[in-house]
């Protein structure tokens, strides 16, 4: 009973979230500068719900940075790279000879993501704050990763296309993130996240692995949680 009406109240909170944030968006188109600062409020409980999910997430980081093909001394980007959940996966597999650039553009976010940095004294990771829609940081990587990034940045197509430059031939793009699910289970499930993930201008009736299948070669797909999540990688072809 106490459980019913939790989640009751927790469902109605979201959805009424999720409606003001749709009328606020339909007002104010969402850009980077819009997304930064509705993650000025959000960054600590964002970490905090991260370290809260971390144990749940482990698999699905790893499995990214997997699919990534990260190898000692790469070159790896970590593309709206948030509070850095991603970082000890990527440093783990790298190591000390590799070199690690995490760009995002909210810097609350990245104040989180630089503490993890500072407290594990990894000396071959950089942040960069920048709109990932724009970014010319005047470097190939071996590996680009982003995991709840694509259903967040406003122009995500944009995004994919400047971490596609940003990749030497051959170079792995791969991506985590949320999706509608088609399962009886999981749609629910996913329904209810959309509605959250809307309070922070993300949307996950997006699908960015349509957009990856079609512009990288290799080309690897695969859902998890009854197709909630859904993890996608591809390299850039050696012709561009
Ligand atoms: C849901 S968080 C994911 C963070 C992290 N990758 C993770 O796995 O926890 C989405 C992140 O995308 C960032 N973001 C959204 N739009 C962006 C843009 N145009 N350029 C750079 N970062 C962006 C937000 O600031 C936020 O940190």
């Amino acid at each position: 009973m106490v459980t019913k009406a939790r989640l009751f109240f927790v469902s109605g909170f979201g959805a009424g979230l999720a409606a003001s944030a749709l009328v606020m968006r339909a007002a104010h188109p969402p850009d980077a500068e819009a997304v930064a600062r509705r993650y000025r409020g959000w960054a600590r409980l964002y970490h905090w719900i991260g370290v809260t999910l971390q144990e749940r997430l482990v698999p699905a980081r790893d499995r990214l940075a997997e699919m990534a093909r990260l190898r000692p001394g790469g070159r790896v980007l970590d593309l709206a790279c948030g509070t850095g959940g991603n970082l000890p996966f990527i440093r783990e597999r790298v190591g000390p000879g590799g070199y690690v650039v995490g760009v995002d553009c909210s810097l609350d976010m990245l104040a989180q993501a630089r503490a993890l940095i500072n407290a594990r004294g990894w000396e071959n990771v950089r942040l960069v704050r920048a709109d990932a829609a724009a970014l010319d940081l005047g470097a190939r990587f071996d590996a680009v990763l982003c995991s709840f990034g694509l259903s967040s940045i406003p122009d995500c197509a944009g995004a994919m296309a400047r971490a596609l430059a940003h990749l030497e031939p051959g170079g792995t793009f791969a991506a985590l993130d949320g999706r509608l699910s088609g399962h009886p289970v999981g749609a629910p499930l996913s329904h209810f996240v959309n509605l959250m993930a809307r309070v922070a201008g993300g949307d996950l009736s997006r699908r960015p692995w349509e957009w990856l299948a079609a512009h990288t070669t290799d080309f690897q797909y695969e859902e998890k949680l009854v197709g909630a999540l859904y993890l996608a990688a591809g390299r850039r072809p050696i012709y561009i």
